[in-house]
């Protein structure tokens, strides 16, 4: 039997005795090395047709590629489940539809905002390639450790087994003062969405996707060892630099980061992943409030970018993707600066 592999499908089969009007489907099952260097591989092979010669080759066969596939992973390979939180709007709702366009088989976006997470799943379904995608929304305040359990929960029920879990619930600064005129009430909030909120997802999804089993990130390369999923939050630029009258997000921010390298320091022992994406400034319905409540604020932004501009959603949604697939297998723990260059004379 000679088999042809491309990009992990098989492609065509061939063998003498299957006459042409037989059609033949083959689904790889599961690939290895066998040791000298050939891929070995157990493949279902399934004939149309009718009569005794299908009935002789229907089957389960171990076959040996013709070709050795080489162990590059070719494609972002996100096709498992996500949950995405605070995929109402921004670059949450990028994200949801990154999943989809990247192939994911199913999302569950939850949000404060209802209504917001009903209508990104609507959005998300005219993106998918998966055949068989499925995205459900759900309510959740991550400042509520209750609503933050009922959430993954709710998502491990529906899905079975939760691959990644991206956290963008967050709130932007409101004001913008010197230290001294700060609003404690304004402190107050910002921390309890951003970092205890952060906390409270950290917290809920570890404890869950610790007892998922350990697949490896790449069966055409077990050298890139196993995983139980990838959790990405959202940090800042402000993770790593601060901002005249911005402490309250800053500091917020440096308290996201400290929480995504403990986690990942943490959780590495489970083939658990934890990253922080750290971006400037991303034009979502965030930063156009703040650009109303702050005057020059729109102007300061597309002055001080070394690049020249504001990021998309769907840039930083990119970098989520990335994060959550085995092509990243080897990072953990990582500050993920895509600013524009907007700190680099801000940090070593
Ligand atoms: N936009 C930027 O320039 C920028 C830059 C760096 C970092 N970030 C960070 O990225 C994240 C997302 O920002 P964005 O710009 O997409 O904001 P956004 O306001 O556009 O979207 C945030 C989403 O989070 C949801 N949310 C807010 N509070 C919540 C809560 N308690 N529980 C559940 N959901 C909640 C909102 O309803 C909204 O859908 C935030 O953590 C933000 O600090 C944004």
């Amino acid at each position: 039997m000679e088999v042809w592999f491309q990009d992990g499908n098989v492609e065509a089969i061939r063998r003498p005795p299957i006459p042409d009007e037989f059609v033949a489907m083959a689904i790889p099952i599961s690939t290895d090395e066998d040791g000298r260097g050939n891929q070995v591989g157990i493949l279902l092979l399934s004939i149309e047709g009718t009569g005794s010669v299908r009935s002789a080759l229907t089957g389960t066969y171990t076959i040996y590629l013709k070709t050795s596939r080489s162990s590059f992973i070719t494609t972002m390979n996100v096709n498992g489940n996500g949950l995405i939180i605070g995929g109402g709007g921004g670059i949450g709702r990028a994200c949801v539809l990154a999943f989809a366009r990247y192939g994911a088989a199913a999302v569950v976006v939850a949000d404060v905002n209802l209504d917001a997470a009903v209508q990104v799943c609507e959005d998300s379904r005219t993106h998918a390639t998966h055949p068989h995608f499925k995205a459900e929304p759900h309510a959740v305040d991550v400042t509520s450790r209750s609503s933050v359990d009922d959430l993954t929960a709710y998502a491990t029920r529906l899905l079975g087994r939760i691959d990644y879990c991206v956290n963008a619930a967050g709130l932007g600064a409101e004001t913008q003062r010197e230290v001294a005129d700060a609003d404690p009430d304004e402190f107050a909030r910002l921390l309890q969405t951003n970092v205890t909120g952060a906390f409270l997802v950290m917290k809920s999804i570890s404890a869950i996707m610790k007892t998922q089993d350990a697949r490896l990130n790449d069966t055409n390369s077990p050298a890139r060892g196993t995983t139980r999923g990838s959790i990405v939050v959202i940090g800042s630029a402000s993770s790593f630099s601060s901002g005249p009258g911005l402490m309250q997000y800053t500091t917020s921010k440096f308290g996201v980061l400290g929480l995504a390298k403990n986690s990942a320091l943490d959780n590495a022992q489970y083939g658990i992943r934890v990253n922080c994406i750290c971006p400037s400034w991303v034009n979502t319905p965030m930063v156009k409030q703040a650009v109303d409540n702050m005057p020059g604020l729109g102007e300061k932004i597309n002055s001080t970018v070394p690049l020249g501009r504001i990021a998309t959603p769907e840039e930083v949604a990119d970098a989520v993707i990335f994060m959550s697939s085995p092509l990243s297998s080897y990072v953990t723990g990582s500050g993920f600066i895509m600013d524009g260059g907007t700190t680099l004379t801000s940090h070593t």
